[in-house]
């Protein structure tokens, strides 16, 4: 029965180091929070295994929607992602053909005898799932934040392009803070999302708002159609603002306008932690411009960038970023990876109890040693 097994590309078992399990510190936060699991399109009518946050999850596709349980029959301990789901949308296991429904509730133990009841215990633990932008999330917990805004997602203006499904073997935290990472555009994406003639980090600023920080900056960028027709550049060069949502713990909207021709191209990515020391992203590059056009160069472009960065990312150690100011050498292009941290850090502490309101920023302090961050809410230009 492996065959009806499909493990997403990637999903390896847990248990080589995250302390990620329920009611440990960092996980007991994590699980409060959603997270993709899988693309849309990968759930069908064969149970998906997935993991997260250190937890292997079952998605099979129900009859009202896409259901997430705990990958784990409660009579033996079996893989329900190796079973099969039956007409009324209810998964069955492989070993001893027990039912259960969209509820986690078991409703057939082939091996009892006709009228007697099926014990309360037996059922398994079911997620909260959501399906949004083409990708099914999951909470573990009790969700402290709504699923992050991707709002060109309805807007028919756009056409959107889903990327590849990165996976890393490094921690989510590296994964999204190198998309925080303006001094690396233009020297190791060069030709691409800069140059290496034209290095220096434009002032920006950084706002922390609740879980989510908002940045941007404006950065002349070449044009890159010779390789990939994905910019919309009258010139060689052109000027473009990018303004940024990254939405903890491990989301980033990314908003680029190109000012010439006043055209957009949008960025989500979205991070699965795995839980396993690897995790995955999702990521969908949209355009309001080009709208006939192919789209294989921009899940091209995205992919070229993503396989430049994997190796340095997949390189960088610790693989946890240090959280603690001090952890490493910041400077003050640094500020937005830095906030990220500190909000990070809160968030993790804060746990599923509180959850700050808009404008309110917790736990800020001065950040020790050179580039210090200020401790406003609103990080100023240097
Ligand atoms: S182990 Fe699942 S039905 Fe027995
Ligand atoms: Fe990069």
């Amino acid at each position: 029965m492996v065959e009806h097994v499909r493990q997403l590309p990637g999903d390896q078992p847990a248990g080589t180091g995250l302390a990620c399990q329920p009611g440990d510190e960092p996980g007991a936060a994590l699980r409060c929070f959603w997270h993709p699991v899988a693309w849309s399109s990968d759930v069908g009518s064969d149970p998906v295994r997935s993991w997260l946050l250190g937890e292997r999850v079952v998605l099979w596709r129900g009859s009202v929607g896409v259901v997430a349980a705990a990958d784990q029959c409660p009579h033996r301990g079996t893989a329900l992602s190796l079973g099969t789901v039956d007409c009324h949308g209810a998964i069955v296991c492989p070993y001893h053909g027990w039912s259960f429904d969209e509820t986690g509730s078991c409703t057939v133990i082939p091996q009892s005898p006709p009228g007697r009841p099926v014990p309360a215990r037996a059922r398994v633990p079911v997620h909260r799932c959501r399906e949004r932008y083409g990708l099914v999330w999951v909470c573990l917990g009790e969700p402290a934040s709504p699923i992050p805004d991707f709002p060109e997602w309805d807007d028919g203006g756009y056409r959107h392009v889903a990327c590849d499904r990165y996976t890393w073997r490094t921690s989510p935290e590296r994964m999204i803070e190198n998309f925080t990472d303006f001094g690396h555009l233009g020297y190791l994406h060069d030709g691409l999302l800069g140059t290496r003639d034209d290095l220096t980090v434009p002032a920006h600023r950084v706002e922390r708002q609740g879980w989510s920080l908002r940045y941007g900056l404006r950065m002349t960028v070449p044009n890159a159609n010779d390789a990939f027709e994905v910019t919309d550049l009258a010139g060689d060069r052109g000027w473009q603002r990018n303004d940024y949502v990254l939405t903890l713990p491990y989301t980033i909207h990314l908003a680029s306008t190109y000012e010439d021709r006043g055209t957009h191209r949008t960025l989500f990515f979205a991070v699965q932690p795995h839980g396993d020391g690897t995790c995955s992203g999702y990521c969908y590059q949209s355009r309001d411009f080009d709208l006939g056009g192919a789209d294989a160069p921009y899940a091209e472009f995205q992919a070229l960038l993503a396989e430049q960065d994997r190796p340095v990312v997949e390189s960088q150690l610790p693989a946890e970023a240090p959280l603690a100011p001090t952890g490493e050498l910041h400077m003050p292009f640094d500020k937005v990876a830095v906030t990220y941290r500190r909000a990070l850090a809160d968030l993790l502490a804060a746990g599923c109890s509180s959850v700050p309101g808009e404008g309110s920023v917790p736990g800020e302090g001065s950040v020790p040693g050179e580039g210090s961050v200020p401790s406003e809410a609103s990080v100023p230009c240097w």
